[in-house]
């Protein structure tokens, strides 16, 4: 591949709506912003200043830097060396870059690890992680929380107020290299004790649980231990609860830190940066505490580890899943209450994958430009210099280690160029949404009842049938649904009292994923059996499940059509008649007035068909969009993105405006029109 091919080339003029004076008024910009992720401390002190000067002249107005910084900040337990970081302030102050600040807690120094080594997590195994790399401490562990407490005190009262200081991102990437889970006895004391808090009565566990079976009754919270090292599976109603506890022990975690940064360096935006397709705790509840969303977005690294096939994966080698980033984007603008970043952006090829292809000509540039269609408020690259040593020697930033532009460089100031021309009114609203439940994962993961029941895996096919109709999709919460045309609820096995009242109210189109209320909050069969509380919307009873291996296939024909389902299989009780059969005569969808429930996994182009069928019934025009394009609106812009390897022509109107492109698009090639 001919790296350069396709890249063009130009110079930057700054546009002046991204000068500084508006990076430093302490609210976020109202038009988009590229910034870079940097590590000072890697360097000489005298290659800052240059280096601040190359980030302006490709178009960057924002710095994160400090969050593995604990070493150099403080070396030696209460000995606290700030002056190079305020040095790297100022200097930025003077340059006009406006500083994120990460809190240094995701690497705490050995001398501490030293001072409290059960300040490490414990995994299910039993094994105590080790010092040598990043994330090892446990969330529960109170020491460590102190610790944090501290430093991030001090590093807010001694620079908070300084003018370069635009925001903060807490730690980094909560639940990286799967972290969240601890089986210490930091967790196991702060375990019972929510327990406690959420039971008052041992009887009242016993009972939730079910503990009769097997004889796992217990007489006191204190005889409860975390669900590990069994024998067999443990209840799942103690794996469950372990999940909601330790995915509110990063909640507590990370507002320790929003507290006192609220406190110390006051007006300023506190972030912290979320993984993509990571579940094992509720970003949505984590973020209530920030002021916006952020995510680190790596297209090809993602791409390796979604659990769809080859061919898609060596047609996309380059490019990533069309819809993943999209994804992402859309459930942490709504994490954020309508205020999200990519904190980091993939610049070249990454070294943690299987393995780690280059991105097309024009990906980094695309990839900005989609998420700032999605209402991203900034954009920010992950690195801005390759590192020669250590972990990440082999992962590439916008500058070879030699401090040369790298490609990446190249397209981020293009996209800088384009984004100063453009003009950024607010989204509008989405006619679609999607319901996101991070105890929903939890709980297929605990009983997944077949091994190849996977939900982001579900999710991303019914948020697929979605985005193929070009419409603007929100990523939801279970709640409030007004407004939206269509809501599609993957399975969401627990579904709660008022979900269901507002169901009742709701009057779009709602389809329903198999595995929906099959469950009680206690992980229980509800007695009414599954659907649960939506029998009340929808008059259907699942009597039997099958699951079944990737080489087994549920074929049909609907419409003339064949399809095929898979791995999922309900049997349902019921007077409605389906309108989706299996070959055999199996239902397998069901309608009652606007709710429409799947009792399978239809392959895509069923799902697709299913969707374009209830939008339809909407009035909303099904747009024909080439395959492998997907489209954006937000404000007056339309934008189009080509995510498939080779070029593709748009079937636009004649009388269109186009802002960016044409409607010849190049292999990863972005068209903007003027929205009609
Ligand atoms: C992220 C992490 C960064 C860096 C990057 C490499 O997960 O936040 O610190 O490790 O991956 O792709």
């Amino acid at each position: 591949m001919d790296a350069n091919k396709g890249i063009e080339f130009v110079c930057i003029r700054v546009d002046s709506r991204l000068e500084k004076n508006e990076m430093t008024s302490r609210t976020l910009p109202s038009t988009p912003s590229l910034g870079v992720c940097y590590y000072p401390e890697h360097l000489p002190a005298d290659y800052w200043a240059a280096d601040f000067d190359s980030m302006r002249e490709i178009g960057i107005r924002l710095v994160r830097l400090g969050e593995f910084a604990w070493s150099r900040l403080e070396p030696d337990p209460g000995e606290y060396r700030f002056s190079w970081l305020e040095q790297i302030l100022d200097l930025a102050e003077s340059k006009g870059l406006s500083i994120v600040l990460g809190t240094p807690t995701s690497a705490p120094p050995k001398w501490l690890v030293d001072q409290m080594p059960d300040m490490v997590a414990v995994d299910a195994n039993g094994q105590r992680k080790g010092f040598g790399s990043r994330r090892h401490y446990c969330f529960s562990h109170l020491g460590y929380r102190k610790e944090c407490a501290r430093i991030v005190t001090r590093l807010a009262q001694a620079l908070g107020e300084h003018p370069a200081i635009f925001a903060w991102q807490t730690d980094n990437e909560f639940g990286c290299h799967s972290t969240i889970l601890s089986y210490s006895d930091a967790a196991r004391i702060a375990f019972r004790v929510w327990l406690k808090n959420r039971y008052r009565s041992i009887d009242e566990l016993n009972q939730a649980w079910g503990n009769v079976f097997w004889s796992m009754e217990y007489r006191t919270f204190d005889e409860i231990e975390l669900p590990n090292l069994t024998v067999t599976d443990p209840n799942p109603a103690h794996e469950l609860d372990y999940r909601r506890f330790s995915s509110d022990e990063v909640d507590t975690f990370n507002r320790l830190q929003v507290d006192l940064i609220r406190q110390y360096s006051p007006g300023r935006a506190i972030l912290h940066n979320f993984m993509a397709t990571f579940l094992d705790f509720d970003h949505f509840k984590v973020s209530q505490s920030l002021d916006a969303a952020s995510w680190d977005s790596y297209p090809l690294g993602a791409l390796t580890r979604l659990k769809v096939p080859e061919a898609h994966k060596a047609r996309q080698l380059h490019l990533g899943d069309p819809d993943l980033a999209a994804f992402h984007h859309d459930l942490y603008r709504a994490c954020g209450r309508g205020r999200f970043w990519v904190m980091e952006q993939q610049p070249g090829p990454v070294n943690w994958a299987a393995y780690n292809p280059a991105p097309h000509p024009g990906a980094v540039r695309l990839w900005t430009h989609e998420a700032i269609a999605h209402g991203a408020e900034v954009v920010s690259y992950f690195c801005w210099r390759q590192a020669p040593f250590a972990q990440e020697q082999m992962h590439s930033g916008l500058n070879l280690p030699n401090r040369e532009p790298d490609l990446g460089a190249f397209e981020v100031r293009q996209a800088a160029n384009e984004l100063s021309q453009l003009d950024f009114a607010p989204s509008i609203p989405a006619e679609a949404a999607l319901l996101y439940d991070y105890q929903a994962a939890w709980t297929l993961a605990i009983q997944p009842q077949g091994e190849n029941f996977d939900y982001f895996t579900v999710v991303l096919s019914f948020y697929r049938a979605l985005r193929r109709s070009g419409l603007n999709i929100d990523i939801l919460a279970p709640g409030g649904l007004d407004g939206y045309k269509l809501v599609v609820i993957p399975p969401l096995p627990i579904v709660s009292p008022s979900l269901v009242e507002s169901l009742k109210k709701f009057k779009g189109q709602v389809l329903i994923g198999p595995r929906t209320g099959s469950k009680t909050p206690d992980f229980q069969i509800p007695v009414e059996l599954p659907p649960g509380p939506l029998q009340g919307i929808i008059p259907i009873k699942i009597v039997r499940v099958e699951s079944f291996p990737d080489f087994v296939s549920l074929p049909l024909v609907w419409k003339s059509v064949n399809y095929q389902c898979y791995s999922w299989l309900e049997h349902i009780r019921t007077e409605l008649q389906p309108f989706v059969q299996l070959t055999d005569g199996h239902g397998i969808a069901y309608r009652n007035g606007n709710i429409t429930y799947l009792a399978s996994l239809p392959e895509q182009s069923l799902l697709d068909k299913i969707v374009e069928n209830l939008l339809n019934e909407e009035g909303l025009r099904f747009s024909e969009i080439p395959s492998g394009v997907r489209v954006r609106t937000r404000g007056q812009h339309r934008f189009f993105f080509n995510y498939n390897p080779e070029p593709v022509r748009l079937n636009l109107p004649p009388e269109t405006k186009f802002v960016l492109g044409g409607d010849e698009m190049p292999a990863a090639g972005v068209t903007i029109i003027e929205r009609g």
